[in-house]
């Protein structure tokens, strides 16, 4: 019988297996080597759910880099954002003049990514680019594409590899498509 506190009972079907991952982390590694060789850029990981992606894609990129992160959250623990925005905590090094690489683990929106783009760079940033593993393109509502993508994401409600629903099951190691009845009544 199917133990339903295992963290796979909850998943509908796998999107993106753990090998295919670490072979997308390798390709954008090697995207992002190019990309910022002979500079030093600033990596900042989105907490919480980009930690997974940033930990395996940053070993993958084999420049000079800072590390720091950054928790903006404009999600209240369901599948929907709720459009607002807020900085939980904030970066601990001054990102004037500095290239920066925003790690995302999604991007749908946008809303999260501009928000950050728009704060970097009011704080003087030269350039900010984002890398994200997965680009849910259809739900765009502003003008605004990660630079570097792993994958085009389905219109779907996705967790595990850092991604959750209501602060749970980031730590299933790959990518799954939530099981609607979860989060339908
Ligand atoms: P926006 O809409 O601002 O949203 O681009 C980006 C943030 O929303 C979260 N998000 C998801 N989290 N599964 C998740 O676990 C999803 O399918 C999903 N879609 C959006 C995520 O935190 C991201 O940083
Ligand atoms: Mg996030």
């Amino acid at each position: 019988m199917a133990n339903s506190d295992n963290l796979n009972s909850v998943v509908e079907r796998k999107l993106f297996t753990e090998a295919e991952i670490a072979d997308t982390c390798k390709r954008l590694g090697s995207e992002l080597t190019t990309a910022y060789a002979g500079k030093r850029p600033i990596v900042v990981g989105a907490l919480k759910g980009a930690v997974f992606f940033l930990t395996d894609l940053f070993r993958e990129m084999d420049v000079k880099a800072d590390l720091d992160f950054i928790d903006v959250s404009s999600y209240n623990g369901g599948t929907e954002s709720t459009g607002k925005i807020v900085v939980e905590h904030d970066m601990s090094k001054d990102v004037k003049d500095r290239d920066v690489l925003i790690v995302e683990d999604i991007v749908d929106t946008g809303l999260t990514l501009q928000f950050m783009k728009d704060l970097l760079l009011k704080r003087g940033a030269k350039s900010v680019k984002c890398a994200v593993l997965l680009d849910k393109k259809a739900r765009r509502t502003v003008d605004i594409e990660p630079e570097f993508v792993g994958y085009e994401c389905p219109n779907e409600f996705v967790i595990g590899y850092g991604m959750d629903f209501d602060g749970l099951y980031r730590n299933l190691p790959y990518v799954g498509v939530l099981k609607p009845s979860e989060y339908q009544n």
